[in-house]
């Protein structure tokens, strides 16, 4: 697929077939994102992948608490157990880092997509700390580890949405920051 088709196509799916994604799949995704830029080349990202389905029901727990506790729209959450989840973990709280393990997720979005798979991204639980506090025990990730983004892939379910074409929405400047600019 080309460059700038992947980038148009690409859009958040939440409505996934109940299918395995095979593993070599998720791998050359997660290798996309292990192509991004980073500061300083750190390549500070630590990937959990998950697919066991019992995981994957507490996650779906926890994300909906989280949902609740920020005042969020209620939303269908069953795209966290029928997809693949992938967890970006920064390996620090430093902001160079944390913009690093952003980086690789989005080439990892354009991984799936390139491959015709849906994909999205969610942080709801870590914007929450009992969200963000929940998932550290449940996978058992270490103090030092910054949990950030958890995506989503799977198999979209065909015809089911439609997909409005995006408004992108864009201010640009030239020079300097203003109406004139
Ligand atoms: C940083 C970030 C956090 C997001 N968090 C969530 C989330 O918690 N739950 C969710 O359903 N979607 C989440 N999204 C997906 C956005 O809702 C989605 O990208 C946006 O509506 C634009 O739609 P598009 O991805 O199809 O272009 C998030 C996206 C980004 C970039």
């Amino acid at each position: 697929m080309d460059f700038f088709e992947t980038i148009k196509k690409r859009r958040t799916i939440r409505n996934y077939e109940w299918k395995k994604i095979p593993f070599s799949s998720i791998k050359k995704i997660i290798l996309a994102g292990g192509m991004a830029p980073s500061a300083m080349n750190k390549q500070p990202w630590r990937i959990v992948v998950i697919d066991d389905p019992k995981v994957k029901e507490s996650i779906r727990k926890i994300y909906e608490n989280a949902r609740k506790e920020l005042n969020y729209y209620e939303q269908d959450t069953s795209f966290i157990t029928n997809g693949t989840l992938i967890l970006v973990c920064s390996e620090s709280h430093d902001k160079a880092m944390e913009y690093s393990c952003a980086m690789a997720a989005e080439n990892m979005l354009l991984a799936a997509t390139a491959l015709g798979l849906g994909s999205g991204v969610s942080i709801a639980i870590f914007q929450s700390e009992k969200g963000e506090k929940a998932m550290r025990k449940l996978l058992k990730i270490p103090e030092a580890y910054c949990p950030m983004l958890l995506l989503t892939v799977g198999a979209e379910k065909k015809g089911e949405i439609k997909h409005k074409p995006k408004e992108v929405k864009l201010t640009i400047h030239k020079n300097k920051f203003g109406r004139n600019g």
